[in-house]
């Protein structure tokens, strides 16, 4: 089924010079990238997206890190997307993310895992929203 998902080359993932990369390997999964730009968030903009984790113990420190940095958002689009892409990425601990997934290869501890994803289809509507206006995304 034709999906949409969002993704974010978050702040440790831009400041490394991963960006070229984390696109070769969406690309290369057959993935197409319909929208792409570069954002920083403020604090207020990072808690809103964040939002379902808002009472979790890292909420405060995860909302600290992404407006630490500017971030690459991308909205992808293909079959089945939402569950390609979350298993190119790999689980959001990296040291439980399969061998050769991106979070598994480069992300450095729990929360500066390089890579987010959205996890559902309802959530891929919120979070595309949440950056993009149907006029920015082809
Ligand atoms: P992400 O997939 O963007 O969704 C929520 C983010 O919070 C997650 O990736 C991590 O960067 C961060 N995070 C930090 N600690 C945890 C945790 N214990 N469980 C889930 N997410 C965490």
């Amino acid at each position: 089924m034709k999906e949409r998902t969002l993704a974010i080359i978050k702040p440790d993932g831009v400041s490394r010079n991963l960006v070229g990369e984390v696109i070769r390997r969406i690309e290369g999964e057959g993935i197409r990238i319909s929208a792409a730009k570069m954002i920083r968030m403020d604090k207020d903009q990072a808690k809103g997206f964040y939002q379902v984790h808002e009472g979790k113990p890292f909420f405060e420190s995860v909302t600290d890190f992404m407006s630490s940095g500017p971030c690459l958002v991308m909205v992808l689009e293909g079959d089945d997307v939402i569950g390609r892409y979350r298993k190119l990425i790999g689980a959001t601990d990296y040291k439980r993310a399969d061998e050769g997934t991106i979070r598994r290869d480069f992300a450095t501890d729990i929360e500066k895992n390089i890579v987010h994803g959205s996890d559902s289809v309802e959530n891929a509507k919120f979070e595309i929203k949440y950056f993009f206006s149907e006029l920015e995304i082809f």
